[in-house]
């Protein structure tokens, strides 16, 4: 598979400064991935034309409460905690809520930096730079399998999810917003009469959060390592930059064939081209669904997506995670299979060439290979490198390897304060569209901050 990241620039302008013409002022452009699976949403019917500052303020208000999940304990960011990038706090594979606080979720808990960029789910993605026309498979879409078309829809999975915030209805999440002690800033946002209306006010709700995500400086700022190098701020060390190598080559990592790490058409790579793969993970028994040997998670066809459940095609498929602050994470993989970031680097590196590391012992003494993917199913399974070697051959990363792209993996943690600039804060994002595009010429006296007198 020769896989392409989609161009981000021409399709997904700045969230935050156009305002397409249909989408009535709100500060949603027309050409969003978002906008386009589903523009009637954006039609403004608030009495007021809601600012994406304001909208933004409530959305982190509603992101950040707990009292808006039926257990009152658990807030969007008890599982997104912005200490970690708005991953997991902990290593569980899955986190638990529902009305006891005690139902265990199916799937790890995704980063909610560097989504902004998500295209609407297709099953034929193509490349638009207009070179190829290759159908590339499935792609795009929120969730590990891609069913949430966009951030609003996303939303309303975790407020009425039985083993997440658990509401009954709509109803009762407009019911404890209007007692939120920021109901004021609902009026304020969208007019006077916003809560008085049921349906107008839960859009109001899935929209303040939607928009919250697409803060530019809290949800993807640019400001890693690696970015500061792209800009010629800093320099890699030797480790980072030999990790980097084998990253890219096709020969050894090859990682960046589903993950770019290279800035493209202008804008600063996503490290996912939101493909979908089955890796072929072992199955995890920390997760309490797995006790049942007949339950699978297949991803694409099933069972928490249903509209592609006859697709066998796609079972096992999971979708290409950003890498961008994964080495913040301490649980790995759609069911948190690994639980270091060296050990997901090394099951890449031996999946094939020692299945005895990562799978389980049949009775008969076999290895049961890909034992959380039916039999039935296993062509899907990847095979290109760094896969596709015999079990016994050489890996194609030495363990010396899997260290230098560890190493380079920590250079995509935000929060790097390049060294001319300590002490003076970090770099704003304001210079970067929610793309990574880069506003003006590429020059790196553009970034630099005056240093304190
Ligand atoms: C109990 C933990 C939990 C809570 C609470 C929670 N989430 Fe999530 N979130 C998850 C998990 C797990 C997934 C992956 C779900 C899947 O793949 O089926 C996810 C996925 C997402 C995604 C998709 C990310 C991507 O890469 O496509 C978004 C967006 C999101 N959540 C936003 C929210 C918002 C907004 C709230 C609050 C309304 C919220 N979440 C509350 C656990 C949680
Ligand atoms: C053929 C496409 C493909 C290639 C090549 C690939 N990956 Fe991935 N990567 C994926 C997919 C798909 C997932 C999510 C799979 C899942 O959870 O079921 C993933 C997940 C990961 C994760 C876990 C991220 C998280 O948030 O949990 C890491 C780390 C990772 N890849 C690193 C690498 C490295 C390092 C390489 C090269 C050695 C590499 N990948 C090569 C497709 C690929």
């Amino acid at each position: 598979m020769n896989r392409v990241a989609p161009r981000c620039s021409s399709r997904t302008p700045r969230m935050h400064v156009s305002i397409g013409t249909m989408l009535a002022s709100l500060a949603l452009p027309a050409a969003s991935p978002a906008a386009m699976a589903d523009p009637a949403f954006y039609a403004n019917s608030f009495e007021k034309v809601p600012s994406p500052a304001a909208m933004t303020d409530l959305g982190r208000s509603l992101f950040f409460d707990p009292s808006l999940s039926a257990s009152g304990r658990l807030a969007c960011g008890t599982c997104h905690d912005p200490a970690h990038h708005f991953g997991p706090r902990d290593g569980k594979a899955v986190q638990y809520g529902g009305r006891t606080g005690r139902e265990p979720g199916r799937r790890a808990v995704p980063s909610l930096t560097y989504t902004q960029a998500i295209p609407p789910f297709t099953e034929h993605f193509n490349d638009d730079d207009g070179d190829d026309g290759k159908d590339q498979g499935p792609a795009g879409g929120r969730t590990w399998d891609g069913r949430a078309p966009s951030a609003h829809d996303q939303a309303r999975a975790p407020l009425f999810s039985p083993f997440e915030m658990a509401n009954a209805s709509e109803a009762e999440v407009v019911d404890k917003a209007r007692r939120a002690p920021y109901a004021g800033k609902f009026q304020d946002t969208f007019g006077p009469h916003v809560l008085d209306d049921e349906a107008r006010a839960f859009k109001a709700v899935i929209l303040a959060l939607e928009v919250f995500q697409q803060s530019p400086t809290e949800f993807y700022p640019y400001t890693s390592k690696y970015d500061a190098w792209l800009r010629g701020q800093a320099t890699l060390t030797a480790d980072e930059k030999r990790g980097l190598e084998l990253f890219n080559s096709p020969l050894q990592g090859d990682c960046a064939r589903c993950h770019p790490s290279a800035i493209r058409n202008g804008a600063f790579p996503q490290f996912t081209d939101y493909g979908f793969v089955a890796l072929g993970l072992p199955r995890n028994g920390e997760i309490p669904a797995n006790r049942d040997s007949r339950y699978f998670d297949l991803g694409l066809c099933g069972p928490l997506r249903t509209d592609l459940a006859d697709q066998s095609q796609y079972c096992g498929m999971f979708r290409t995670p950003s890498l961008r602050n994964v080495a913040a994470r301490s649980v790995f993989f759609h069911n948190g299979a690994a639980h270091t970031l060296r050990d997901a680097v090394r099951f890449y590196a031996e999946r094939d060439t020692s299945p005895g590391r990562w799978y389980p012992r049949r009775p008969d003494g076999g290895i049961s290979t890909f034992n959380d993917l039916p039999a039935r199913y296993r062509d899907n399974i990847e095979r290109g490198p760094p896969f596709g070697q015999r079990p016994g051959d050489p890996a194609r990363l030495t363990e010396g390897d899997i260290n230098d792209i560890v190493a380079f993996l920590q250079t995509l943690t935000d929060g790097f304060v390049p060294p001319h600039m300590s002490g003076t804060g970090s770099i704003s994002g304001g210079e970067l569209s929610h793309c990574g595009e880069i506003e003006g010429r590429r020059q790196p006296a553009e970034f630099r901050v005056p240093l304190p007198e």
